[in-house]
């Protein structure tokens, strides 16, 4: 912690799951994430970005919901990886805490949507530099079977 900023941005690394710590993660540090997140510049104050943020229960149950989603796709003729769909779900279920990154553009469009997607790319910088400071590994997954 309190690490020299740049060694923060130097030493931050997309880890993938299978290397990721099967450590619990305290609610206090999830929240300092989700905190420094909110603390991204975004125009017009609009703060496009919601969090979900699954453990334990939770996360098995997104697990299985975002699986069979993905099964019934590819059994309605949809071309999807089904080793990418297995993979993912193992990643899932494998981590301490999925945390869902969520798009929510504002509804009267004060700013155009590419500002937006920005701000979100930047709460998420936010989120894992503070990871990075607190010894955290962290993987930033966009397959493209998602968003639904
Ligand atoms: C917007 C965005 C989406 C990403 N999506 C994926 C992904 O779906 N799968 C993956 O393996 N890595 C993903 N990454 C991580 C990049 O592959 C990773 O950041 C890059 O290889 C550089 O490695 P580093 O982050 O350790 O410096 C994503 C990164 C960004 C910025």
């Amino acid at each position: 912690m309190n690490k020299n900023i740049s060694d923060v941005i130097k030493s931050r690394r997309a880890t993938p799951p299978k290397f990721l710590s099967k450590k619990e993660v305290s609610k206090v540090v999830i929240q300092r994430i989700l905190e420094n997140a909110n603390w991204a510049p975004n125009h017009k104050n609009t703060e496009p970005w919601r969090f979900k943020v699954y453990t334990g229960k939770s996360k098995q149950k997104l697990s299985n919901e975002i699986y069979s989603l993905l099964i019934n796709k590819i059994e309605s003729g949809e071309s999807l990886n089904s080793q990418k769909v297995d993979k993912f779900k193992s990643s899932i279920e494998s981590v301490p805490v999925a945390i869902a990154i969520i798009f929510e553009r504002d509804a009267a469009e004060r700013v155009p949507e590419w500002q937006e997607i920005a701000a979100v790319s930047m709460a998420v910088q936010n989120m894992w530099l503070t990871a990075t400071d607190l010894d955290l590994g962290a993987f930033w997954a966009t397959p493209e079977f998602l968003p639904f």
